[in-house]
């Protein structure tokens, strides 16, 4: 990869295969119906929690960016989230997580500093809101569904995504896996 390539870089929370198994359940029952008019389920491989957005990086920063993720990976202590409800923005519908103890919102907040001194991030003015992104559409579908019951969520590791823009949506790839706790 030339280190002046241009990559649009994200880095995430991922979860366990049960977990992703068993949202993609509850998308099809819960959301499924709405995907006739212009929505679109997120597909199993790209549902995760977003910790931090980057946009367009020169490739030669991505070591730089893993090493930030893995230290503030390394520091996370027993995350727990539990879903809290379902919320829709204008182009998007989520599930929005309690995050128990604020464990995980530490993770994002030391991410957002590491990444803030390397200068290759600029943090958001609202605070981060742990959420999984279901589902996309162009009108606002409005639903209410009953939420998905899967208890305590317990992510499985963090990584820095690639997301590739194609014409049918965008592609994420995992660029770099790093491990939760020491
Ligand atoms: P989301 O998790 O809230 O859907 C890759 O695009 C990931 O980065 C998505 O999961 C997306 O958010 C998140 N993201 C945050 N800010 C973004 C932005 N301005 N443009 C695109 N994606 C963004």
């Amino acid at each position: 990869m030339a280190g002046d390539e241009r990559l649009r870089l994200f880095c995430a929370l991922r979860l366990p295969a049960e977990t992703v198994e068993a949202l993609s359940e509850w998308q099809r029952c819960e959301l499924g119906g709405s995907a006739d008019d212009g929505a679109r389920l997120v597909s199993p491989e790209n549902l995760h929690l977003t910790l931090a957005f980057l946009g367009g990086r020169p490739a030669g920063d991505a070591p730089g960016i893993v090493a930030a993720l893995a230290e503030a990976a390394r520091a996370s202590r027993d995350p727990r989230l539990r879903v809290a409800g379902y919320r829709e923005t204008r182009s998007v519908g989520m599930l929005t997580l309690d995050d128990e103890g604020g464990r995980v919102t530490a993770v994002a907040v030391r991410l957002h500093e590491l990444l803030e001194k390397q200068g290759v991030y600029e943090r958001e003015s609202r605070p981060w809101l742990p959420h999984v992104t279901v589902l996309r559409f162009r009108e606002r579908p409005r639903l209410a569904p009953a939420l998905p019951e899967l208890g305590e969520l317990v992510p499985s590791d963090a990584a820095v995504y690639i997301s590739r823009l194609r014409p049918g949506g965008a592609r994420y790839e995992v660029l770099e896996a790093v491990a939760l706790g020491e």
